[in-house]
């Protein structure tokens, strides 16, 4: 049986593909490549020294997908595949609706015509907004400010209505917070397309040269040194707890809604001492007004991944800022 990886070429899916091969599955790669390249796979290949099987294809089309489970049998899906620009997002929320909420709705229906009824979906800490407090745990209220945010959670309601409709899916919502890091060779890890929206790739790209000067939205926050905090959870760990997820989704009866986060906070200046320690490069930033739409801290109550997957985060910040360092700095211009 074979695990299909929507959005396999993309960030968080190299990284996981690479864990699933060595964790001995069977792992199928379905990716229209829209913010990815066939490269990622290749490196992919490379470090797992194996060859991989690549289908591309778009989740919206149900030819595409048809094709697939009809040569295939699948297991289980894990879904990464989508857009994820929250700013683009607001401009654009027909273009998210429709990867976002429509491709995952056909990718929904041509897995249960083929009678594929075991989903792992990348859902995000965005879904709680701004929380009340912290730590947020997987219960808290729900409230989404934009388009994407708003497409993560319809297809976590969507998901859950077929669980209604049908309760032999097995389903499995993993709610990340700020993935950051590479995988350790240093081959791999995230090539966001033109200006960075988030943090670590900015600080990043301003260490190696590519930018002048990081802008630290806002000072004025209720937090430690007054800038944003959340929690960065190195994408390994993030990948792993795909994993343990795999292992235990047979077992689980209900859906199961599974915060993926450290635990821990870091403030946006924490960030760019740390990595400039470990990088030995200046990170020149100024603070300039907050950015519309920020909150000012998020982190995890990772404990439910830990009761119900056996999983929980162990890189460190410094391992974080390190990996992040050694991608970037041995891809200047990503892949
Ligand atoms: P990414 O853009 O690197 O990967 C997404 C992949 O999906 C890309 O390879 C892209 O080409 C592919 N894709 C997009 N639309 C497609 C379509 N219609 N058909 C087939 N493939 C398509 O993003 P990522 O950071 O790896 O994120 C993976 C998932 O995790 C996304 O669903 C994202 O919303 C979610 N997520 C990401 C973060 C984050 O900060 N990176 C946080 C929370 C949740
Ligand atoms: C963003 C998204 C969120 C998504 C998350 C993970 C927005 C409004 N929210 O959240 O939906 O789930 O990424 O992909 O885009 N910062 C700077 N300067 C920068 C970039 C960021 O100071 O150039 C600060 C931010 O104000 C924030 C922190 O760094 O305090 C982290 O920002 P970012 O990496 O964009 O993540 P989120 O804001 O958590």
């Amino acid at each position: 049986m074979k695990v299909l990886v929507t959005g396999g070429a993309g960030y968080i899916g190299s990284h996981t593909v690479v864990l699933l091969i060595e964790a001995g599955y069977e792992v199928l790669v379905f990716d229209n490549f829209c913010n990815s390249s066939r490269e990622s796979i290749r490196r992919v290949e490379k470090i797992v020294n194996q060859e991989i099987t690549v289908i591309e294809g778009d989740i919206r089309n149900r030819d595409d997908l048809r094709n697939v489970f009809e040569k295939y049998a699948i297991s289980t899906v894990i879904h990464f595949a989508g857009l994820k620009a929250v700013g683009e997002s607001v401009e654009k929320p027909l273009k998210y609706y429709d990867t976002n909420v429509n491709g995952s709705a056909v990718l929904f229906e041509v897995m249960a015509e083929h009678n594929c009824k075991s989903i792992i979906f990348s859902s995000s800490a965005t879904v709680y907004g701004d929380p009340h407090t912290t730590p947020i745990l997987e219960n808290f209220p729900l409230f989404v400010t934009n388009p994407y945010g708003r497409s993560k959670l319809m297809v976590e309601e969507i998901l859950r209505d077929i669980y209604v409709s049908d309760n032999e899916w097995k389903i499995v919502l993993l709610r990340y917070f700020n993935p950051v890091g590479a995988h350790e060779s240093g081959t791999i890890g995230e090539n966001p397309n033109g200006i960075p929206n988030n943090l670590m790739p900015f600080i990043a790209q301003t260490a190696v040269g590519k930018r002048e000067i990081l802008s630290v939205f806002g000072d004025d926050y209720d937090t430690k040194d007054g800038t944003g905090v959340r929690d960065y959870i190195h994408v390994v760990d993030l990948s792993r707890g795909h994993v343990q997820a795999l292992e235990r989704i047979s077992s689980f009866r209900d859906p199961m809604t599974i915060n993926l986060g450290t635990g821990t906070g870091y403030s946006v200046l924490e960030m760019i001492k740390a990595f400039e320690k470990v990088s030995e490069k200046k990170v020149p930033y100024k603070i300039v007004p907050r950015r519309a739409g920020d909150i000012a801290t998020c982190f995890a109550d990772p404990s439910y991944a830990k009761k119900v997957l056996d999983w929980e985060a162990t890189k460190t910040i410094d391992e974080m800022c390190k990996d992040s360092w050694h991608w970037q700095s041995k891809n200047p211009n990503g892949y």
